[in-house]
């Protein structure tokens, strides 16, 4: 495999020496956009989790029959937390082939994640990508360019796709979600996924230690703890679910079974 540098892709201040989760993630996913040192991380996490690579497709899967699900309903606007490299099915492209005039934010805090989607959205007016730190939701959700794109009086849909788990207990997470669902209009939603240890608590206790030492620490929480995300949003049917219970029927291509999945995924909306 031809091994990508920093130097290769024009971009200042990336470090390819120490594993990344947003490189890694793209890894799992079969992209090129990474590093050997993300991809010697990644494959140690497989060593302890065989089944994360699809996993992960399942969880992109989810993602896509989310957003096709709120676009068929009439939700035309998304900002997409934590929304990692451009890889199929992105958001907008999802999006704006149901709702051509549908607008997407993309929020990374990875320069390389943000670098390529920026270049994936030239020439689409209807979506775009900032880099900031989802922990702080007022410099979100106050970006100029947001505002260009996101009308908050009307519904947004708010995804948290795969990335709270990257937010330690310390960072409180709890409460950086509410501050984004209090912004939102009536008739909002907010879609998650997160790695659970409900189902396979080795292998994720086998993980939390290896992102431990990447430097990319990962939180594994309860169903429970996951659900609490929601806040008083109503759950959309069917709850906080595996990945391939979650409407299977709006899938693009045929559900793989992997067995145990550690991780649920959602959606509830604002009343
Ligand atoms: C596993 S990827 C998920 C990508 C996409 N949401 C999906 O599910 O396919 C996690 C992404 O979250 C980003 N991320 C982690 N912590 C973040 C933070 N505090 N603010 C914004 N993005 C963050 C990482 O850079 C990475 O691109």
């Amino acid at each position: 495999m031809h091994d990508v540098r920093a130097d290769d892709w024009g971009q200042d201040g990336v470090d390819s020496d120490v594993p990344n989760v947003a490189r890694m993630y793209d890894y799992y996913l079969g992209g090129l956009h990474n590093f050997p040192v993300d991809r010697e991380m990644a494959q140690r996490v497989i060593g302890a989790w065989p089944t994360l690579p699809a996993v992960l497709q399942l969880n992109r899967a989810f993602l896509r029959r989310a957003v096709r699900l709120l676009a068929r309903q009439g939700v035309k606007q998304f900002i997409d937390l934590g929304s990692g490299l451009p890889t199929v099915g992105n958001v907008h492209e999802v999006a704006q082939g149901e709702q051509p005039d549908a607008r997407v934010v993309y929020v990374d805090i990875d320069s390389t994640a943000v670098l390529h989607s920026r270049l994936m959205l030239v020439g689409n007016p209807g979506a775009t990508v900032l880099q900031v730190d989802l922990r702080q939701p007022e410099q979100v959700l106050n970006h100029r360019d947001l505002r260009w794109q996101i009308d908050l009086d009307q519904p947004v849909a708010l995804l948290a796709v795969a990335v709270l788990h990257f937010v330690p207990d310390s960072d409180d997470p709890g409460k950086v979600m509410a501050a984004y669902r209090d912004a939102l209009a009536p008739g909002s939603h907010v879609v998650l996924s997160h790695a659970s240890q409900d189902l396979e608590p080795e292998a994720a206790e086998k993980v939390t230690q290896l992102y431990a030492r990447s430097g990319n620490p990962i939180q594994f929480r309860t169903h429970a703890d996951i659900a609490a995300f929601f806040g008083d949003f109503d759950p959309v049917d069917p709850g906080l679910v595996l990945p391939n219970d979650w409407h299977p029927e709006l899938a693009d291509a045929p559900l793989i079974d992997v067995g145990g999945v550690s991780g649920y995924c959602g959606m509830a909306s604002k009343p």
